[in-house]
């Protein structure tokens, strides 16, 4: 898959193009581009964004601004863009991201993420250039950049390849594998630690009854924290 990222950051993202899953997608094909909002302003000064019409602090990312940087990376109305292209706004009232939406992201050809800075967008950006707004959580960040990244790291590793073992990313939390539950509790070496022993059907060797445990384990922790699942 392909996704570009607008920003006025570009280099935030050198860190997190060196991690492995992201490399090995990477060297798989999938492509990361960057568009830097600055590159593509019509403004003087390479100005970007502007004080908030009515008052208030802050400062807006301006709607010519991020046209102008999408047509030059599309070289296509943004309005009628956006009708073939899934084209996502990180603000932090957006819809909120889970699973199921990484799912529907990660089978995606390709995303166009656009990072906020400062108060955030002007309000026709949101209104006729994007498909969705999307939320890390109910917190507000100083930018769209680390929002950005965490869409990027968790639909990337739902590629092929991405991760050592091919199928680590089925049957993990809230997959549907797990009925969108919380994953079960994992263990390894040594099975006794100051006394606090793995569990003992872990050990039989017994498939069936490890998965139903496993199931099991995973309904509980649902029920235990009803807002995790
Ligand atoms: N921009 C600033 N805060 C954000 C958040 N919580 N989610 C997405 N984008 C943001």
């Amino acid at each position: 898959m392909e996704i570009d990222i607008f920003t006025l950051f570009p280099q935030a993202f050198d860190w997190f193009e060196r991690q492995r899953h992201v490399a090995n997608v990477l060297a798989a094909g999938h492509r990361l581009r960057y568009v830097n909002y600055r590159d593509h302003t019509p403004l003087a000064a390479g100005q970007v964004d502007d004080t908030p019409y009515g008052g208030g602090a802050g400062m807006l990312l301006r709607v010519d601004v991020v046209e102008a940087a999408l047509r030059a990376r599309y070289n296509a109305d943004p309005v009628a863009l956006r009708e073939r292209r899934r084209m996502i706004a990180l603000t932090p009232s957006g819809r909120v991201l889970d699973d199921a939406l990484v799912d529907e992201l990660a089978a995606e050809p390709a995303l166009t993420l656009l990072s906020g800075r400062y108060e955030g967008f002007d309000q026709r950006v949101l209104d006729h250039f994007v498909t969705d707004q999307l939320s890390i959580g109910r917190y507000v960040l100083a930018g769209g950049e680390l929002p950005a990244m965490v869409v990027c790291d968790a639909v990337l590793r739902k590629q092929a390849g991405a991760l050592g073992h091919g199928d680590s990313a089925l049957e993990e939390s809230f997959s549907a594998a797990l009925d969108r539950g919380p994953e079960y509790p994992h263990y390894t070496r040594p099975a006794d630690y100051r006394g606090w022993r793995v569990p003992g059907v872990l050990l039989s060797g017994h498939h069936a009854r490890i998965r139903e445990w496993r199931l099991e384990q995973s309904q509980a922790r649902a029920r235990a924290h009803p807002d995790a699942s």
